[in-house]
Order: C-alpha cells, then sequence, then structure tokens
C-alpha cells in the first residue's frame, strides 16, 4: 500500500476489544492516550503511544500538533449505497415501494459513466465530512457503475469494499440483469479491482426478493472461484419483503436459510438490517461467522423496524456487527448521527422487553446489553467494524502495523445543544480522563453531527479539513 508520512500529537481514543465483553468495566476494551503521537510511515502506523515515550524515537520528524480534538480511528461505515445519493430523503413509502418509485428510476441513470462520476464526488465528500474512512457499498447493475466506484475510490486512496449488484427479478428492465451477465462481469470486475490499491471486491446479490436461485446459485461459483472476495446483501429488513421472500423460496424454511442453500453464508459474508432475524437465524449468523450492518437511521426512516441489538450481542451467540447508515434509505451520511439513532433504537427494545409495558418475557441481561454507552457505539463505528469485515488485522484501532486512517473530532462544534458538554471539557484543556473523553463522546454522539468532524485523514495524508475550500 502507498500512503504518506506524518506525526500527529493530539489526544486519542481507540479500542482494543469489545466492550460488550467487559460488561460493567468496559474501560478495560478502550485505550485513552491523553497526550499521544502517532507516527505514520507510508501510509501506515509505525509507532503509537505516549508522546514523551514516542517523540524520542523519532527525533527526526515535523510534528503536527492537533490539541483540543480527539482523534479516533476512522469511521467504518458496513453498509451503504454509493447511487443513491441523489436519491436521499425521499418522502413517504416503505421498502418494497421506495424501491421501485424512488431508487430503481434514479439506479438506472448510473449506466452513464458521466452521471456516475459526478454522483461519486459527492458521495466521498459527504464520507469524508462525516468522518467515514472505509465503507462497503453496493452499486448498480450496470458495470460502470462498478468501475467509476472502484476508480474514484482510488483516487483517494480509501479502502473500499464494493461489487457489481445482482438483481434479476422485481425491478424495470433497465435494472434487471441475467444470472450470466452478472457472472461474467463480476469476474471481470473482480479480476481487474479486486486488491488492487486499496480495493477490494464484494460478490453482492442484492437481496432475495430480487435474485432468483439461478443467481444466487452465481454467486456461489464466484465465491468458488474467488474465496478471498467479500459477500454484500440485504436480510430481513421489512415484514412485506419477508413475506415475498417466503414466496420465491418456499422450500426455505427462512430468510437466512436462502443464503446457507446457495453456499453463501459464512466469514466475510454481511447483511444489511436484520431487523426481523429469529434467535435461531442470528445463532446461524454467529456460528457461521457473518455479519450483520445495523442501519438504524434506515429503519426508522423507512419505517422497516427496531434492530434487537442485545440479542445480536448475546454473550452465547454473538453475531458481528457493523453500522451503516444505509443511504438512501438512510437520511443521512454520517456515522455520528447513525450511533445517535442506533442508541434510541436500543432503548425502544427495552421497553419492548420492559414486562410492566409488554408482555413479552423479560430479559435483563439483553435489556442491558441494549444501551449504547460510548464504549459500545464508538467501538461499532471502528474496531468493531472492522471485525464484522474481517479488517480488524489493518484497520480500526492505533495499532502498529494497521493503515493510518484517521478522524479528529472537535466537542467543540457550535451547537447549542452541546454547551453542556463543551462546558465540562472547555474546564481544561481537554478531557483528562478516559471516562471524561467517553462522555464527550457521548455528547458528540447525542447532539452533535457531522459538524464535530474537524479532519479526516486517509493513510496519514489529510483529506478532510472542516471550513476549507
Ligand atoms: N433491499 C434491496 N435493495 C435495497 C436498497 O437499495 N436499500 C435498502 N434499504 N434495502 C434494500
Ligand atoms: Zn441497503
Amino acid at each position: 500500500m502507498t500512503g504518506s508520512n506524518c506525526a500527529i500529537r493530539g489526544t486519542f481514543f481507540d479500542f482494543l476489544d469489545d466492550p460488550w465483553k467487559h460488561i460493567g468495566q468496559e474501560k478495560e476494551a478502550a485505550r485513552f492516550i491523553r497526550d499521544g503521537l502517532l507516527v505514520v510511515k507510508n501510509g501506515r502506523i509505525e509507532d503509537f503511544g505516549p508522546f514523551t515515550e514516542v517523540s524520542a524515537r523519532h527525533a527526526e520528524m515535523a510534528i503536527t500538533h492537533l490539541p483540543g480534538r480527539i482523534i479516533m480511528p476512522g469511521f467504518i461505515d458496513g453498509h451503504i449505497h454509493f447511487p443513491q445519493v441523489r436519491a436521499l430523503g425521499a418522502y413517504g413509502n416503505q421498502l418494497l415501494d421506495w424501491l421501485q418509485n424512488s431508487i430503481f428510476p434514479e439506479e438506472v441513470k448510473y449506466n452513464d459513466r458521466a452521471y456516475a462520476t459526478e454522483a461519486a464526488q459527492h458521495f466521498f465528500t459527504a464520507l469524508l465530512s462525516g468522518g467515514t474512512t472505509t465503507c462497503q457499498t453496493f452499486t448498480t447493475s450496470h458495470p460502470v457503475a462498478t468501475e467509476v466506484f472502484f476508480d474514484e475510490a482510488a483516487k483517494r486512496n480509501m479502502r473500499v469494499i464494493a461489487g457489481l449488484t445482482g438483481i434479476d427479478r422485481f425491478a424495470p428492465a433497465d435494472v434487471v440483469i441475467t444470472p450470466q451477465y452478472f457472472y461474467n462481469e463480476s469476474k471481470r470486475l473482480i479480476e481487474t479491482y479486486h486488491r488492487k490499491g486499496r480495493n477490494l471486491y464484494a460478490i453482492t446479490p442484492r437481496f432475495a426478493v430480487g435474485c432468483t436461485s439461478e443467481m444466487m446459485d452465481m454467486c456461489r461459483e464466484l465465491k468458488k472461484e474467488y474465496p478471498d472476495c467479500w459477500i454484500n446483501t440485504h436480510i430481513s429488513e421489512n415484514p412485506s419483503e419477508l413475506r415475498s421472500a417466503k414466496e420465491h423460496f418456499p422450500d426455505c424454511n427462512d430468510y437466512t436459510h436462502v443464503h446457507e442453500k446457495h453456499g453463501l453464508l459464512g466469514p466475510k459474508f454481511t447483511a444489511g438490517h436484520g431487523v426481523w432475524l429469529t434467535n435461531d437465524e442470528m445463532r446461524r449468523f454467529s456460528k457461521a461467522g457473518a455479519a450483520v450492518s445495523f442501519c438504524p437511521l434506515s429503519n426508522l426512516f423507512l419505517g422497516s423496524g427496531l434492530f434487537r441489538l442485545g440479542r445480536a450481542k448475546d454473550p452465547e451467540h454473538p453475531v458481528r456487527l457493523s453500522v451503516g447508515c444505509d443511504v438512501g434509505g438512510g437520511n443521512a451520511f454520517s456515522l455520528i448521527r447513525v450511533l445517535e439513532e442506533a442508541y434510541k433504537v436500543g432503548m425502544c427494545n427495552n421497553t419492548m422487553l420492559d414486562g410492566s409495558v409488554n408482555p413479552r418475557e423479560q430479559d435483563l441481561a439483553e435489556s442491558e446489553r441494549n444501551k449504547l454507552s460510548p464504549y459500545r457505539a464508538f467501538y461499532l463505528a471502528t474496531l468493531g467494524g472492522a471485525h464484522s469485515l474481517y479488517l480488524d488485522d489493518i484497520l480500526g484501532s492505533f495499532d502498529p502495523g494497521k493503515e493510518a486512517d484517521f478522524v479528529v473530532l472537535d466537542w467543540n462544534a457550535g451547537q447549542a445543544a452541546m454547551a453542556w458538554h463543551q462546558s465540562l471539557a472547555a474546564q481544561s484543556a481537554g478531557p483528562e480522563t478516559m471516562d471524561a473523553a467517553a462522555q464527550l463522546l457521548f455528547g458528540i454522539m447525542a447532539a452533535g453531527d457531522d459538524r464535530n468532524v474537524d479532519e479526516t485523514w486517509i493513510a496519514g495524508q489529510r483529506l478532510y479539513k472542516k471550513g476549507a475550500p
């Protein structure tokens, strides 16, 4: 990998482990260095730790000091749609109608290279200004959209996962493609783009409603030929979608069975949403090493439902989880806003679990796991997301050897709602303890947004500075 050299001094916050494994002692999963130094060579982390120790080892390097900020690993978005930039915020429909009325008519335009290229500028600008440095994205069923996506990501040297979107029914004629065409073009794109620079390829069956068994078989074939590739899809998002999937795959016991039957469920498989997954399906995801991307902005915007976070984090059968904005089903790119909504979903789940309000069996342990503390939230957006995508060996924390993508957060971004949190930090030059930093991070996710992202760095190079032209 190519990249830049730099040495950044400031206050750092990252994770070494999953905070859900440290209930009551979440701090043990995190790392806070009030005055630290991050040394980057050729885009990779060369050294990291307390300033006094690390600076002594790198006397030759010019240091960039970023006081008054919290520096975290770049945010990882596990589920987003590149061709839905211009469809964000479409009014009034739930999933299946929304796809027909707002999404397919827009995606068809991505057969045009110029249209797709212009959208890519907006897409990457929006990601970087929200602090997102890696995404796993859908493109469209037109190969040119995938080519544009990878070419534009490479210009920015970003670590991304994407692939040609397979759909052979339930869409207009200029959106559907045949399984054979999908197979041929996926193969060509994999050979052209996979592991070229920081690009990674995901075999992408859109969802069971839009994919025949023949299309799923092509995905199985591709995975067999290219086992190093990822698989990206949607699952159990909306009740009408679930009914439709059941009708189309009558021999499958549930939605997850469709992917099992076609040999897809396993490591490096991610399905967006999973709102209506049963306990048994979650157990099978866990066992297979497959991941769900939790997309609360979208699940609420499209009225899909409340993802059962605490159930997914069952310590007996934990499911690998990322968070995703799912633009345009989600109505913002910002993972900070996604975390805010994820927190609210956890809170609502706990009302559902409360036996006095709802006659469901009460499960106190599950309700505790539903609570999205700042440790859990920012873990999901960083190391947790990397873990879910099997990228935690190269992304997600400041461990030496990893790729140097990071975000510089400003708690004092001017939002009136954040005055209380800002005043806590203003009493000093910034948070002095891990708890104080976590409180500030919770303030950012509860009342902040992309205005709290001051800078975003990719492979040791600053690609975004708030307010800069
Ligand atoms: N299921 C199939 N396609 C889509 C999509 O574009 N967005 C969402 N949210 N769900 C889907
Ligand atoms: Zn989606």
